[in-house]
């Protein structure tokens, strides 16, 4: 058998023929490397979506007791890289401004009623940082492994570095809900910058219905946090 190579291993073939403009060739090779630019850059995202779930997930389930120290740390590693990740996808959207107009007013009839709202791995997401209405698993399990040392999220909040690692998760999880919010605006900034007052290919308003979208996970872990200012 042959050395395992490069682009064997990372299946570079299969991965580099999934690119496929819808743009007739006929509107010219600029609109259609446009429209490659647009789909790597989609598929970038749904790739580091794809680590950034299961990093999250994992994280939630090394907190959720029994934990020991070990696990705790585990959790906060999982949480580190998710930071990092979470600001890769928000300089994704950054990139994608760089989109002529002229050629996405060109080519995104051909998106029909696709939109980024439908994706599966994005709403894996909600479940994991929650709503401005209820907490998320992260949250969820990062209370229930204070609880199980012995601390509430309020004490941790006050106590800050004396509760160690603990302190350590409950900073990481605010670093992380604001690379989230920081995402949701860079997609705002970006779709405000592409469609101005026109609707979304899903259907919905755009610009208007992504703004009600903006919320800043975490609420409760913010609001204990703010009391240090009042001891
Ligand atoms: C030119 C670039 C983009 C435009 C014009 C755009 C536009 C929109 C619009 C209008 C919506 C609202 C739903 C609808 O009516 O379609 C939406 C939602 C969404 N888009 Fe984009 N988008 C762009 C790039 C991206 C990229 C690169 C991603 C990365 C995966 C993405 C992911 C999403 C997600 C996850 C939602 C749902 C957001 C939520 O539920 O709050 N979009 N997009």
């Amino acid at each position: 058998m042959s050395a395992l190579t490069y682009g064997d291993y990372l299946r570079m073939e299969t991965l580099l023929s999934l690119q496929e403009p819808r743009v007739p060739h006929t509107a010219g090779s600029a609109a259609v490397l446009a429209e490659q630019f647009f789909i790597i850059t989609h598929q970038a995202c749904e790739l580091w979506l794809k680590q950034l779930g299961a990093d999250l997930e994992a994280a939630a389930e090394a907190l959720l007791p029994p934990c020991d120290p070990h696990d705790l740390e585990l959790g906060l590693e999982f949480l580190l890289r998710s930071v990092d990740v979470i600001r890769v996808l928000q300089q994704q959207l950054l990139v994608l401004e760089r989109l002529p107009l002229r050629y996405f007013a060109e080519f995104r009839t051909y998106l029909d009623t696709a939109s980024g709202a439908q994706s599966a791995q994005f709403r894996r997401l909600t479940a994991l940082f929650g709503t401005s209405h209820h907490q998320g698993s992260l949250y969820e399990a990062f209370a229930a492994a204070a609880e199980y040392h012995g601390r509430s999220v309020d004490e941790v909040c006050r106590r800050g570095v004396e509760t160690g690692v603990l302190h350590r998760l409950a900073e990481g999880l605010v670093d992380l809900g604001n690379g989230y919010w920081h995402w949701k605006v860079a997609h705002l900034a970006l779709v405000s910058k592409m469609i101005g007052e026109q609707s979304g290919t899903g259907g919905s308003s755009g610009v208007d219905f992504l703004a009600r979208r903006v919320t800043r996970p975490f609420p409760e872990l913010r609001r204990l946090r703010g009391k240090v200012h009042h001891p």
